[in-house]
């Protein structure tokens, strides 16, 4: 099985995904990881010298090229569930994980970020909850469960995931 985890900026999926994917022997891949690599330039470049839209179908992309995985935790881009295709891609590829943390404590984490290019600018708690209203019902309709990771620490939120999904691998806590 592979485990994928979704979830908005700053949740912990990439912190959360690795110490997983250790426990479980699993892989561990980023999907903006993959995009970078095979773009040759950040996501923030990506978004700034060819769009979102380019963006999106480079995840939709890395996700068709994912198929037929088995052992892996995914790690995903905050923006991943808002195409369709890539909804319905992640749903075929494994156990969907949301990652959820409030607004402001995703503000706290973010801010000072500047590898991010769709961070908001102005008031950023209002942008942030702005995106959230229209990410959270796509992040809670594809995941299989739902890891509060508000308290920020992913070896906790791992430790859940492997109770909760039961992996055929035993979980080395
Ligand atoms: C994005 C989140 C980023 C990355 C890209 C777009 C988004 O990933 O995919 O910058 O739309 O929220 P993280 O969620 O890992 O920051």
């Amino acid at each position: 099985m592979n485990i994928i985890l979704i979830g908005f900026m700053g949740s912990g999926k990439t912190s959360t995904g690795r110490i997983l994917a250790k426990q479980l022997g699993y892989k561990f891949l980023d999907t903006d990881q993959i995009i970078e690599q095979k773009n040759g330039m950040t996501c923030a470049k990506i978004f700034a010298q060819r769009g979102e839209e380019f963006f999106r179908k480079q995840e939709t992309t890395a996700l068709k090229e994912l198929h037929g995985l088995d052992g892996a935790v995914i790690a995903t881009g905050g923006g991943i569930v808002l195409s369709a295709d890539n909804r319905s891609l992640l749903h075929n590829l494994g156990a969907i994980v949301y990652l959820k943390t409030e607004p402001a404590e995703i503000l706290k984490r973010v801010e000072n970020d500047t590898t991010r290019p769709l961070l908001p600018q102005g008031n950023k708690l209002a942008e942030i909850q702005k995106m959230l209203d229209v990410r959270q019902p796509l992040y809670l309709a594809a995941a299989q469960c739902i890891i509060a990771t508000q308290t920020g620490q992913p070896e906790k939120a791992a430790a859940e995931i492997c109770k909760i999904l039961k992996p055929e691998q035993s979980c080395r806590t």
